[in-house]
């Protein structure tokens, strides 16, 4: 699709298989043409040569037998993929996952057999360049430079996962932060170095790139043998040479740096930490308010930081919690890392957008400009508040961007993505250090990018994945008029869930409170319920996990007996602060968890709002009314039987 054009209405209708394999004929033509495709391709590479396998192969007992056994095992593997979760169903509000895009599949099962391996170009010709292309969509989307022809070009690639992507943000802003004071300590003549190690391991990102891109003008200015020279130089130095403990034996005033995020954070960033060496106790947490990072709270830690000489590598804002699908105040972080900058203690910004990040297109026009909160707030009841708008504004002003096409992009899972703001910081990464970049422009860009395995954490690589991705992308480019229709309607579908919980409430009263605890910032909508008249947070709790037991998977069990699927997750008061632990509690009746208790934490249900049709306008079907009626009538069931149990014991 040309950018600048709209995708009609009944689009969408085209878009995924469909809870009832709608659009089986489609995917079934997609899959054999491209087959055969396939084939002539084989027979065409040199159609001189002649078949190697007989042609009357396929009569021979051996082969049979092979065919045989090769059938057999094949129908037990899709006999027990039957007990598989069906995520392609509006009945599935578990976790973060749902049908798939047709544009992706049909891609991906057509580049398998070609077998491309993105670890280099030599290996993946084609697919190599596209998930260069798609880290450029996935940067436009954001608000960064993706234009390769500038200097400053923003650069993305694709992970196995969101976890992989955080440890690339990590070990980027880790060689980012410590390559000045390799620098130093290397007495590079004539490029204007920071005066002291503490200053130099304090740098803005933007001035550490700067001073990047100024070392290697030098260099390439350098006769062919100095250059070596220094560059072994630089090279022993750094702290991707010397490890952590010979960098910080070397430079006694510095410390181990820490890295700011959330108390919510993906436990991805634990072990991210532990990865890199850097510890875990290098990772703080910060408290929330309302399950969104509190920046005054953030802001008082670096003020101790900064007090303390404390250096901090990384503050993790999150666009759209795992939990809870709340957004962090990303602007606020951005805005206090230039304000400490300015003040010597410089650190990077990354946002965890795992999950949310995928609903910047509803911030995106077709020309890549942003929408104003009224345009985007055009289509729904309260999304998105002010300080939603005014996070995904400031996407563009982060240094790097964790973003998974396997959670809200629909996309089959291995594709999650790391994308950050300045390419020009890539080439610390670089495995055979290429600081001398000949090649200007967008033909330099992707030239160097073809060498991908030289700057990602894995080697070898799906090509097919890269090639959903970018396929997908083109055929909804990340706008709000395109690939925005499909998040939109999982605002809507959460927006519709919140209104009806309230009803919800307000039906089982007499039985039991519940609410919703948090106003949803995206499409994860949790509910708290408390059986009436009960205060004790472990009953509370027994009976949400009770509740639970018929929503969750249980592969003992057929899954047509289920009605839903959803999830659940826990409350704690040290992540949510005694002040909301109580209002919660309030709203509920029931005495606040206290840590050390029994029943430390509140459990509640979790629903991520993902599926395209749980609003099925065709059929004049809502699943959240089905699920909340269902849950009603357990609500109902449960206590009942708990009523009964009880008169038992007492007779
Ligand atoms: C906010 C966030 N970050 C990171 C991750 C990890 O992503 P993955 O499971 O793709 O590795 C998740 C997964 O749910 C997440 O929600």
């Amino acid at each position: 699709m040309e950018t600048g054009e709209v995708l009609g209405r009944r689009a969408l209708d085209a878009c995924f298989l469909g809870p009832y394999g709608e659009n089986d004929t489609l995917l079934e033509k997609l899959v054999t043409e491209f087959l055969r495709d396939h084939v002539y391709w084989r027979r065409n590479f040199h159609p001189e040569d002649p078949p190697a396998i007989p042609t009357r192969a396929a009569q021979h007992p051996d082969y049979q037998a092979f065919e045989a056994r090769m059938r057999h095992e094949l129908h037990a593997l899709s006999a027990s993929l039957k007990k598989s979760v069906p995520f392609h169903s509006p009945r599935y509000i578990g976790h973060m996952a749902s049908d798939l895009l047709l544009p992706g599949l049909a891609a991906q099962m057509l580049t398998l057999p070609y077998n491309p391996n993105n670890v280099s170009e030599d290996a993946a010709p084609v697919t190599v360049e596209m998930e260069v292309r798609a880290g450029l969509q996935l940067a436009r989307m954001f608000g960064y430079v993706d234009d390769p022809a500038r200097a400053d070009c923003a650069f993305g690639h694709l992970t196995s996962g969101g976890t992989l992507a955080n440890y690339q943000a990590l070990r980027l802003a880790l060689s980012l932060k410590a390559f000045p004071v390799a620098l130093r300590t290397a007495c590079v003549p004539d490029i204007a170095l920071p005066d002291d190690d503490w200053q130099a391991f304090s740098l803005a990102p933007v001035e550490a790139i700067e001073l990047l891109a100024r070392w290697q003008r030098w260099l390439a200015a350098q006769p062919p043998s100095a250059r070596r020279q220094w560059q072994a130089r630089v090279e022993a130095q750094r702290i991707e040479t010397l490890g952590l403990a010979g960098f910080f034996d070397r430079h006694p005033p510095l410390r181990p740096p820490l890295v700011l995020a959330p108390v919510t954070a993906h436990y991805s960033w634990s072990k991210g930490m532990k990865l890199l060496g850097l510890g875990r106790a290098q990772l703080e947490l910060l408290p929330e308010r309302g399950m969104r990072l509190d920046a005054d709270a953030m802001q008082a830690t670096l003020e101790r930081c900064l007090r303390e000489r404390q250096p901090v590598l990384l503050a993790v804002a999150v666009l759209g919690t795992t939990e809870y699908g709340t957004v962090d105040p990303v602007d606020r972080v951005v805005d206090a890392r230039d304000a400490m900058a300015a003040r010597g203690l410089g650190f990077s910004v990354h946002v965890d957008a795992a999950w949310g990040g995928y609903l910047a297109t509803l911030f995106r026009n077709p020309d890549g400009s942003l929408r104003t909160r009224a345009e985007v707030g055009g289509e729904f009841a309260a999304f998105p508040l002010p300080q939603v708008h005014a996070a995904f504004a400031a996407l563009g002003r982060t240094d790097s961007i964790t973003v998974d096409p396997h959670k809200l992009g629909y996309l089959p899972y291995g594709t999650g993505a790391f994308v950050c703001r300045d390419h020009r910081a890539m080439a610390l990464l670089a495995e055979q250090a290429d600081y001398v970049f000949d090649g200007e422009g967008a033909n330099g860009y992707m030239a160097r990018y073809r060498r991908l395995g030289q700057f990602i954490p894995e080697g070898s690589k799906s090509g097919a994945a890269a090639a959903a991705v970018y396929v997908t992308h083109r055929v909804l480019p990340l706008d709000h008029a395109n690939f925005g229709r499909l998040p939109a309607q999982t605002i809507r579908a959460a927006e519709a869930f919140h209104a009806r919980a309230r009803g919800f409430a307000a039906e089982v009263a007499g039985m039991a409170r519940a609410c919703v605890p948090f106003m949803p910032d995206s499409n994860l909508v949790c509910l708290a319920l408390n059986p009436a008249g009960n205060r004790d947070p472990a009953r509370a709790n027994a009976f949400v996990r009770a509740l639970h037991d018929e929503l969750r998977c249980d592969p003992g069990r057929p899954l047509q007996l289920k009605e839903f699927f959803g999830s659940i997750t826990t409350l704690r008061p040290e992540a949510l602060g005694a002040v909301e632990m109580q209002r919660i509690a309030d709203e509920l009746g029931l005495d606040p968890p206290a840590p050390g208790d029994d029943a430390d934490r509140l459990v509640i249900l979790r629903h991520t709002l993902m599926n395209p049709y749980l609003l099925d306008a065709e059929n004049g079907i809502s699943y959240i009314d089905r699920y909340f009626d269902f849950l009603a009538a357990r609500v109902r069931g449960l206590l009942s039987a708990e009523g009964h149990a009880t008169a038992a014991r007492a007779a």
